[in-house]
């Protein structure tokens, strides 16, 4: 812990509580050092954010998270046991969802059809197995209803709905099936200031559901409206984190920008920064 207790690093002992710890995550490319012990939790209806300037490492963190990428070192704990994810399937079994900010979806297919994709509800009519429409349709419709969004039928296609509208339905899609994890990459950067107020406030709704939510960003005021704590990566060293109401956004954003803040903070962690 630091002189002014404001930023921690990752706690020596196990944090029971959390869904996930990564524990001196290391990620080499080559020669590329892209992280350098990095330790990073999340618990239950927490949103925790992850910041950082370009090339920080927040995308290679997530992706050994997700078992995109395997850590050259380190440790994962998911539910208090030791855990490898061998590729993303087995974290997806596990129930961590990615979010990325280009989606897959279709645009011209129905918001329904999106929703259920690669989980399509069958059943049989005449011992035929069939698509199960009116099954899928009902749930869509409700599950949109219930992050706030009117769907004017479920065939109204993907295509169009806001970008934040679609958002939306990725997180609804993973949450309904059954995420404990929600990892969003920068869902906000491409979006306007309405769009991205939607989908803070759908971080918040799944949050308060229970889920832990890893919310990517560029932007400290998009992270301060939603976050539990903060994480700021830098050149793929985490520089500690902080939990809401510790830090100030000027103090959050100079960390960012490896600021003023940065050398401070450099000299109180004894130059582990
Ligand atoms: N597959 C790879 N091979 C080699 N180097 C990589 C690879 N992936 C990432 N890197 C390097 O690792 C470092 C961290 O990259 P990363 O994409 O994780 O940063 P980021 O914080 O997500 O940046 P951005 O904000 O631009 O998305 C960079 O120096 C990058 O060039
Ligand atoms: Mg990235």
């Amino acid at each position: 812990m630091t002189e002014n207790g404001k930023f921690r690093h990752g706690d020596p002992n196990r944090d029971s509580a959390a869904i996930i710890e990564m524990k001196n995550i290391e990620k080499h490319f080559g020669s590329v050092i892209a992280l350098a012990g990095v330790s990073f939790d999340v618990k239950p209806g927490e949103c925790h954010c992850l910041l950082g300037d370009n090339g920080a490492g927040k995308s290679t963190f997530i992706k050994t998270m997700s078992g995109v990428h395997q850590p050259t070192a380190g440790e994962i704990y998911f539910e208090g046991k030791p855990m490898h994810f061998d590729d993303p399937c087995d974290a997806i079994s596990a129930g961590i969802a990615t979010v990325h900010q280009h989606l897959a979806m279709i645009p011209l297919m129905s918001v329904s059809r999106n929703f259920f994709m690669g989980n399509e509800p069958v059943h049989r009519v005449a011992g035929i197995r069939l698509l199960d429409k009116a099954h899928a349709d009902a749930v869509t419709m409700e599950e949109m209803r219930k992050m706030g969004i009117n769907l004017r039928g479920p065939d109204q296609a993907v295509g169009t709905l806001s970008g934040g509208e679609r958002q939306t339905v990725a997180i609804a899609r993973a949450v309904y099936f059954g995420a404990k994890i929600l990892i969003l990459d920068e869902p906000t950067s491409a979006l306007g200031v309405r769009q991205t107020s939607n989908v803070l406030a759908t971080i918040d709704r799944v949050r308060k559901q229970g889920v832990g939510v890893v919310f990517i960003s560029h932007n400290v005021r998009h992270a301060l409206a939603v976050g539990d704590r903060f994480t700021v990566l830098n050149r793929g060293k985490t520089l500690g984190t902080a939990k809401r109401g510790e830090i100030s956004p000027e103090e959050l954003q100079d960390l960012m920008a490896g600021g003023q803040e940065l050398a401070e903070l450099e000299g109180s962690l004894g130059g582990t920064v």
